[in-house]
């Protein structure tokens, strides 16, 4: 299975069947941590095994010193193999936890290509047990735990409740995730070209934190013909008030790693284009962060 194969079919997991991660697939997962955000920043990630204890082949975790406390999810998630929890380190902004999400959704593709479930947490976990679990230092904050295992055949009475309340089935049409750019009748017949509509429906199945599917997607082609996509974010302040943090950044950089996945396997080089990220507002009042021009392989 290839990774924007692994994006078509993810589907959050929260009920496990108690399966460990031999050392093999630890590595396999561990291995897709080494790569910075575009940002060029990489949290810091340790593996916890469902005891709360790092994994000892966890090289990374070596920065802090895990205290071995039991993960607690408030019985949402049932059984899983390990966390992943990741940390950002120094002052908080919204590149770091950018960069969080697009590192972090790398093992989450690369998990779900390997037969595992997984699920995104970032608010319901007992922040001071994994904090000390996962050995949180100074000028570091717990910003997601992973969940990983083995999915059960049945979801958990909670999972499912989640799911609803979450309604995580659904997504926003995709007119109402990526548009063409204004007056811009050439840009207006890409949206129905086969891959740039495949790569639209890989940042729509993206997870996101309450299924709020901030991302936003302006495509256009440039003079020399390349397509070129910026991607905005829709946050919800009193939402991200709410969840302590930017937690709608850590979105952001999932949906960035979902378009340059899906560009990768569909034949396209994706050249990063940054731009102003804080205080600049597009015409509909989305912050600006990062765009691509993709050239054919
Ligand atoms: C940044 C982030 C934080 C999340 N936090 C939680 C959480 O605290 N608890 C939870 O049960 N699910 C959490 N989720 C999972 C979302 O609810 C889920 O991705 C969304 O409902 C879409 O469902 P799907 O992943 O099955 O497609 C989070 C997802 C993201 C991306």
């Amino acid at each position: 299975m290839d990774l924007l194969q692994a994006i078509e079919i993810r589907v959050s997991d929260r009920t496990f069947t108690g399966m460990r991660l031999d050392a093999k697939l630890r590595f396999r997962l561990m291995d897709t941590l080494t790569l910075n955000g575009p940002f060029g920043t990489c949290p810091r990630t340790v593996l916890l095994d469902a005891a709360g204890l790092a994994v000892p082949d966890d090289a990374k975790a070596a920065a802090g010193e895990s205290k071995g406390a039991r993960i607690g999810t408030y019985g949402i998630v049932k059984s899983p193999a390990a966390y992943l929890a990741a940390m950002v380190r120094g002052r908080e902004n919204d590149r770091l936890l950018f960069d969080l999400g697009y590192v972090v959704e790398g093992l989450v593709l690369e998990a779900t290509g390997l037969g595992l479930g997984t699920c995104w947490l970032g608010g319901t976990f007992d922040k001071g047990k994994a904090a000390a679990a996962a050995g949180v230092g100074d000028g570091e904050a717990l910003r997601a735990l992973i969940a990983i295992g083995k999915p059960a055949r049945t979801r958990g009475l909670l999972d499912r409740f989640i799911r609803n309340a979450a309604g995580s089935a659904d997504r926003l049409p995709a007119e109402e995730i990526a548009r063409a750019r204004e007056r811009d009748a050439v840009a207006a017949g890409l949206l129905h070209e086969p891959a740039v509509a495949r790569m639209i429906e890989a940042v729509r199945r993206a997870p996101s934190a309450s299924n709020r599917q901030p991302w936003r997607l302006v495509l256009a082609r440039d003079e020399g013909g390349a397509i070129l996509i910026d991607l905005y974010l829709a946050r919800n302040d009193r939402y991200e008030r709410l969840a302590g943090y930017g937690i709608q950044a850590v979105d952001g950089g999932i949906a960035a790693r979902h378009v340059e996945v899906a560009a990768n396997e569909l034949g396209f080089l994706p050249e990063r284009r940054f731009q102003a990220m804080e205080g600049t507002a597009d015409p509909q009042g989305c912050g600006f962060i990062i765009g691509w021009r993709l050239f054919r392989r």
